[in-house]
C-alpha cells in the first residue's frame, strides 16, 4: 500500500475491485487526473485477489456494507477525510424487489456513515448505473413479460418506467441528501474491462468461451439471435466510465445530472464475432437461424475444461461459474430492439472521453493475459 499522502481529495471507492473500480483507481492516480492528486481508499466484502494492483490503493477496506453497525463503525471515523464517494458496489438477487431492499440497504449504511459526524468532508458522490434504467427490471421473471422495447437512442430525459428498478431507489437517496452534497448518476452500457470479481462481465463471459472452444475444437457459435448478430449495440469501455465519473465530480455543470456512458460508437455482433475470433485464432462461424443454440444449456457442464485450463496454464484460480453470465448474456443478446445510448448530453455539458470499442478487444484480452486469468495463446 502507498503512504498516505495530504492532498485535500480523497476518494472512497465502494466496490473496488469489480471492472470499474479497477479502472477508478488506474485513473485517479494518474499524474494529470482532474481534481488531482487523490487519496484513494477502495471497500469490497472478499479480500483483494493477487491480480489486483493494491499499491495503488492508499487504504484498502474489508467491508461488507449490508452490515450497518459495521459499516458504520469503520466508515465513520473517516468521515473527516473522505471528500467523494464513487459507489460501484452492486447487489444482484431472484427478484427487483429484493434488489431495492439489498442495494439501498447498502447505499444507505454508508451515506449514514460518511455524514454522521459535524465535520464531515463529503461533497461529492457518484453513482454507477446502467441501461436498465431504459431496459426496465429484465431478470425479474415478475415484470420481463411486461417490459415493452426502449426506443434507441436512449436519451437520459425519458421518463421513468412504471416498474421497480432499484436504480430509482438509489437516485432517489442520493436526492434525498441534495443539501448536504453533490451527485451524478452514470448509466454504463454492456462494460468491458478486467476483473474476476464483476457479477456481469459480458466480456470475460466471451473470452473463457472462446478459450474453451479453442481448446476442445468446438465451434465458436453465436449465443444471441439474428436480430442482434445484425443490428447495433454499444459498449461502455471501463476507462471512459471512470474518466467521466471523476469529470462529472469536478464539475460544476454536471452536479445533479445523469449522464448516459457509452464509447460513442456502435457495432453489430457479427463484426464483433469476428474480431474475437481473430484475437483467438479461431474460426469464425457465420450465424444460422435453423441451428438453435442455447449456449447456458452447452456451457453447463464445461466447468472441467476451465479448470483443466487454469490448471496447465498456471493461471490465477477462478471458477467457470463464478467468472461468466451465460444466462443473462444470452438472455439480452436474444431481444429485439437496437441496444444504444444517445452521448449527446454528455458531450454537450463537455465530456469527451471516447473509444473505439471493436479496436479494444484486443487489448482487453491481453489484459486479461497478463493478469493471468486468460491463457496466453
Ligand atoms: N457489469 C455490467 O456490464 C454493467 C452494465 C451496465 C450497468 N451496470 C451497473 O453498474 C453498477 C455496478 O455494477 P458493476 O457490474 O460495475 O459491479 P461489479 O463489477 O459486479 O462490482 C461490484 C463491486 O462491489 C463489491 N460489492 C458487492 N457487494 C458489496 C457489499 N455488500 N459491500 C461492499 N462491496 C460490495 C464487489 O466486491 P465483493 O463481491 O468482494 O464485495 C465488487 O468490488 C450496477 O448498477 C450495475 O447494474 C453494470
Amino acid at each position: 500500500m502507498m503512504q498516505e499522502n495530504t492532498t485535500s481529495n480523497v476518494a472512497l471507492i465502494v466496490g473496488v475491485t469489480g471492472m470499474v473500480g479497477v479502472s477508478l483507481i488506474e485513473c485517479l492516480k494518474k499524474p494529470t487526473v482532474l481534481g488531482g492528486p487523490w487519496t484513494v481508499y477502495g471497500v469490497s466484502r472478499q479480500p483483494l485477489p493477487t491480480w489486483f494492483l493494491s499499491s495503488l490503493l492508499n487504504k484498502y477496506i474489508n467491508l461488507d456494507t449490508l452490515d450497518q453497525e459495521n459499516t458504520h463503525k469503520i466508515l465513520s471515523p473517516l468521515s473527516s477525510q473522505i471528500t467523494h464517494l464513487f459507489w460501484l458496489a452492486l447487489s444482484v438477487n431472484q427478484t427487483e424487489e429484493e434488489n431495492i431492499s439489498h442495494n439501498s440497504t447498502m447505499l444507505s449504511n454508508v451515506l449514514k456513515a460518511l455524514t454522521s459526524a459535524p465535520d464531515t468532508k463529503l461533497s461529492s458522490v457518484t453513482l454507477q448505473t446502467g441501461t436498465k434504467q431504459y431496459l426496465g427490471p429484465v431478470f425479474d421473471p415478475k415484470f420481463s413479460s411486461e417490459l415493452a422495447p426502449p426506443v434507441p437512442p436512449f436519451k437520459e430525459d425519458y421518463p421513468r418506467l412504471p416498474f421497480p428498478n432499484f436504480y430509482h431507489d438509489l437516485e432517489d437517496i442520493l436526492a434525498s441528501y441534495s443539501n448536504s452534497f453533490s451527485h451524478s448518476v452514470h448509466r454504463a452500457s454492456a462494460i468491458v474491462g478486467a476483473s474476476t470479481r464483476s457479477f456481469f462481465n459480458v466480456a470475460l463471459t466471451l473470452f473463457v468461451y472462446a478459450s474453451i472452444c479453442k481448446r476442445e475444437n468446438y465451434p465458436f457459435r453465436y449465443v444471441g439471435n439474428k436480430y442482434t448478430w445484425e443490428h447495433f449495440w454499444d459498449a461502455t469501455d471501463v476507462r471512459v466510465l471512470a474518466e467521466q465519473q471523476i469529470w462529472a465530480c469536478v464539475t460544476e455543470k454536471a452536479k445533479f445530472q445523469a449522464f448516459n456512458c457509452t464509447n460513442g460508437d456502435v457495432f453489430t455482433w457479427k463484426q464483433l464475432w469476428k474480431v474475437i475470433c481473430n484475437v483467438f485464432d479461431i474460426e469464425f462461424v457465420p450465424f444460422h437461424e435453423k441451428d438453435e443454440f442455447d449456449c447456458v444449456a452447452f456451457m453447463k457442464d464445461k466447468g472441467h475444461v476451465w479448470d483443466s485450463i487454469v490448471e496447465e496454464n498456471g493461471l490465477y484460480k477462478t471458477k467457470m461459474e463464478e467468472i461468466t453470465c451465460f444466462y443473462g448474456m444470452q438472455m439480452i443478446l436474444k431481444q429485439e430492439f437496437q441496444h444504444v445510448c444517445s452521448m449527446n448530453k454528455s458531450r454537450e455539458f463537455g465530456f469527451p472521453g471516447y473509444a473505439d470499442t471493436l479496436r479494444s478487444i484486443a487489448n482487453w484480452v491481453d489484459k486479461y493475459r497478463q493478469m493471468k486469468i486468460l491463457p496466453m495463446n
